[in-house]
């Protein structure tokens, strides 16, 4: 059957690592005889330069029609960042309820990692993806007087911690069985404490799953110390997001990491993108690694029922690197257009 996947490069370097994917993503398609539909949506700071909206009025209307959202990066310069986001990625996150974000963390052999890692890492960071500290409530009073002051309230609910924890026990009882969550809840006295204990309840309905509650400040400082003692972490909205493009850096460059926003129940689309940014700094150069955007197109594959196309495109990316065509944030010398031909030659010969 047709896969209907809506396609938004987005900005920067989305323009140069989405391309590179879906070359990849086709010939794997051909290869697997999957029918894989592309439409084009040119959303992102451009159009908000154009029509002052980062998306089309009617644009979670015309996504909602597709079976999975391919997303490069949004962001520039010129448009401020909290507009960029909230004007696209948070409300296609939260319209198609994408409340889990799944971020694979995984030592690649060819990449040179800025750190000494003693062990194989493989880990994988589950991230609340709807609620948490990335609240719409709060505000600023008092702005410019000396008693200016800005609140921002942290909400947790019982359905949202729950399906989270769910999905992350879940992953640990298929893997090592080690699911490790991040609190805070020596400082946060409220949220933290009810994220504790619900994960703790949920969790008890996994007997082969071992909980581990830590301190999200030490868990930082584990996953860079001794990243392969991890399984499967969950945490809260902020700080998955802290701990997932640290966990990248850890494995050599946030331009390998991917991540999908799934709604895992199915009803609405699931949204692949890198974890990176769209990288203003090298935009336009050849430099960018697409690494974390076939990535995400391998775990979009995944998604929609095909394991065995994505484990192809998976190695064949693994087998590029592995053969030294890394770009240059891995320490390699390869372009954009270098690499991938590279993985496209592998997919080949795989
Ligand atoms: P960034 O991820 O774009 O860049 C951080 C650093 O990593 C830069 O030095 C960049 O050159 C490098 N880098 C990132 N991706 C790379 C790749 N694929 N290959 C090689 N090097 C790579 O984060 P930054 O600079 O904080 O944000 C830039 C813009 O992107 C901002 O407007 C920000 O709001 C936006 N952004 C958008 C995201 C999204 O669309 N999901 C996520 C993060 C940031
Ligand atoms: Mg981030």
């Amino acid at each position: 059957s047709t896969h209907k996947i809506a396609v938004i490069p987005g900005d920067g370097i989305g323009n140069e690592v989405v391309p590179a994917a879906i070359d990849c993503l086709e010939r794997i398609a051909e290869l697997h005889s999957l029918d894989l539909e592309f439409t084009y949506f040119g959303w992102g700071c451009e159009y908000y330069a154009r029509h002052g909206r980062m998306m089309a009025e009617d644009g979670l209307e015309q996504l909602a029609v597709h079976d999975a959202i391919f997303l490069g990066a949004v962001g520039s310069p010129e448009v401020p960042d909290a507009e960029s986001l909230w004007g696209l990625l948070i409300p296609i996150r939260r319209e198609f309820q994408q409340y889990i974000n799944l971020r694979p963390v995984k030592t690649l052999d060819g990449v040179a990692s800025p750190l000494a890692v003693k062990n194989p890492i493989d880990l994988l960071i589950v991230r609340e993806n709807n609620e948490g500290e990335y609240s719409e409530i709060g505000g600023r009073m008092y702005r410019g007087l000396p008693e200016e002051s800005a609140m921002q309230t942290t909400v947790f609910t019982r359905l949202g911690v729950l399906r989270a924890a769910h999905y992350a026990a879940r992953l640990a009882d298929s893997r090592r069985g080690q699911l490790t969550s991040a609190t805070k809840s020596n400082g946060i006295v409220h949220t933290m404490p009810f994220w504790d204990e619900v994960v703790a309840e949920t969790v008890r309905e996994y007997p082969e799953v071992t909980l581990t509650s830590e301190l999200v400040d030490a868990l930082a400082a584990h996953l860079v110390l001794k990243p392969w003692t991890f399984d499967v972490i969950v945490a809260s909205n902020l700080f998955g997001d802290i701990l997932s493009d640290l966990g990248s850096s850890v494995t050599g460059s946030i331009g390998l990491a991917p991540s999908a926003n799934l709604n895992p129940e199915g009803d609405f689309p699931s949204l692949f993108e890198p974890v990176h940014g769209s990288a203003p700094d090298i935009a336009g150069k050849g430099l960018a690694n697409p690494v974390g955007q076939i990535w995400s197109g391998a775990m979009m594959l995944e998604h929609l029922g095909h394991p065995e196309a994505a484990a192809h495109l998976q190695a064949a990316f693994e087998s590029a690197l592995r053969d030294g065509f890394g770009t240059r944030d891995v320490g390699g010398t390869s372009s954009t257009s270098e690499f991938t031909a590279a993985v496209l030659t592998a997919i080949n010969t795989l």
